[in-house]
């Protein structure tokens, strides 16, 4: 079965727009990217990789580490740098194998990349320490982990560069963060995209609430979103925009791969000001609040079990990751009740054999995420909890 006969999500797979980003806003008290001495702001978190390593001035003498437990967003841009890829283990709590590190390290090893697993930090010091040791540059992948500590350091700000995607945790159409707290990023130049681009960011993300009634209820949002849209037709009619370029980055329709023409373009105005009215510490304590009833509601249920026991304290999650037993037969068995389920890694590079890394070619079939976003209600969630168990119990 593939994936175009499965229903659509029966409840939102992702963040929506709602009241609480018309509020005011208040310093954050949850660490975070944001909190990097020095960011630009992208579509996307491949395009963020991408201009790190071209910022880094990365050839094809270059050899690239990245974790075999990957997607393909992860290597697109070290392909369009043309440089070596090498892959690295991962262990079977998603912390990086550092002995196998160690011996993927040669005189041409210029950059690591280290994914914080949805959302669940990994210990950078020992791996800084290697980096120091071989002159090696550190991009911390914070695709997954918008929040959150590692070591006792704010999230992003022990890498040389680190990523954000800042989708997986807004409700935004596209953006992304390159980031870094010891290189002020100034050479790097982005464009504004078109305006109607800029359109498109904004619609899409309104729409996307829209679908799943979010909006409806708030005379004072409609009128601000009526507001907006006006005065965004006036201004397309007015310009009479014709633009040889795409509407949108791939990457903010599902694709894996790096569009060329979206890497040095900057986020849309809709994107910013939302990651900037974004009331983050409601979203953490949400996102955690349903991390932890996902996770009672699965503890004891056959066919699975849950790859996280522990949600420290500053984690926020970007969804919550299982372990099932017998992919084949639930993986459909969910999706055809339109409950949105789906696998980071499920196409991993096909230079991945078990030689490489066993545990990512498990993971990248058994690992299933589902989601555990501020946007789910009550009722939203015991739906998707019971369908769960309904199924795992089949
Ligand atoms: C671990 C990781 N890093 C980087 C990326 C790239 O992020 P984006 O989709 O914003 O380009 C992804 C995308 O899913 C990812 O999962």
């Amino acid at each position: 079965m593939t994936a175009q006969h499965f229903p659509p999500a029966k409840i939102p797979p992702s963040a929506l727009l709602d009241s609480s980003f018309f509020g005011t806003v208040e310093k954050t008290a949850i660490p975070s990217i944001l909190d990097v001495k020095n960011s630009i702001f992208t579509t996307s978190g491949r395009a963020s990789i991408a201009l790190a390593l071209a910022d880094a001035q990365i050839t094809p003498q270059d050899e690239i580490l990245i974790p075999a437990y990957h997607c393909e967003a992860m290597v697109a841009p070290a392909k369009w740098r043309q440089s070596k890829i090498v892959f690295y283990r991962i262990k079977s709590d998603t912390k990086v194998d550092l002995k196998d590190v160690e011996t993927k390290i040669t005189s041409n090893t210029r950059v690591i990349i280290v994914t914080h697993y949805f959302g669940f930090e990994q210990d950078l010091q020992p791996i800084k320490k290697l980096c120091i040791e071989h002159n090696i540059i550190l991009i911390e992948d914070c695709a997954h982990a918008m929040f959150g500590l590692s070591s006792g350091q704010p999230i992003g700000t022990t890498g040389d560069y680190a990523i954000g995607s800042c989708m997986k945790f807004l409700p935004i159409y596209e953006g992304g963060m390159l980031c870094s707290s010891n290189r002020n990023l100034k050479s790097i130049e982005l464009t504004k995209p078109s305006l109607r681009f800029q359109a498109k960011s904004t619609v899409n993300a309104l729409e996307t609430s829209l679908k799943f009634h979010r909006l409806g209820s708030f005379g004072r949002l409609i009128n601000f979103l009526l507001k907006i849209k006006d005065t965004l037709w006036q201004t397309i009619k007015r310009t009479g925009i014709s633009s040889n370029e795409s509407l949108g980055p791939s990457s903010s329709d599902g694709g894996f791969g790096l569009d060329e023409a979206w890497i040095y373009k900057s986020m849309s105005y809709f994107s910013y000001w939302i990651l900037r009215h974004a009331p983050m510490d409601e979203i953490a304590e949400k996102r955690r609040n349903n991390y932890q009833a996902i996770q009672t509601a699965l503890a004891d249920l056959p066919n699975c079990r849950v790859l996280f026991e522990n949600l420290p304290e500053h984690t926020v999650p970007w969804v919550f990751p299982v372990y099932v037993k017998h992919p084949e037969k639930y993986f459909p068995l969910l999706k055809m009740q339109g409950i949105p389920v789906w696998r980071f890694a499920e196409f991993l590079d096909p230079a991945i054999t078990p030689e490489v890394c066993a545990v990512s070619i498990e993971y990248s079939k058994h690992i299933f995420q589902f989601p555990c976003h501020q946007s789910l209600q009550p009722d939203e969630l015991d739906w998707m909890l019971n369908e769960i168990k309904h199924i795992f119990t089949k």
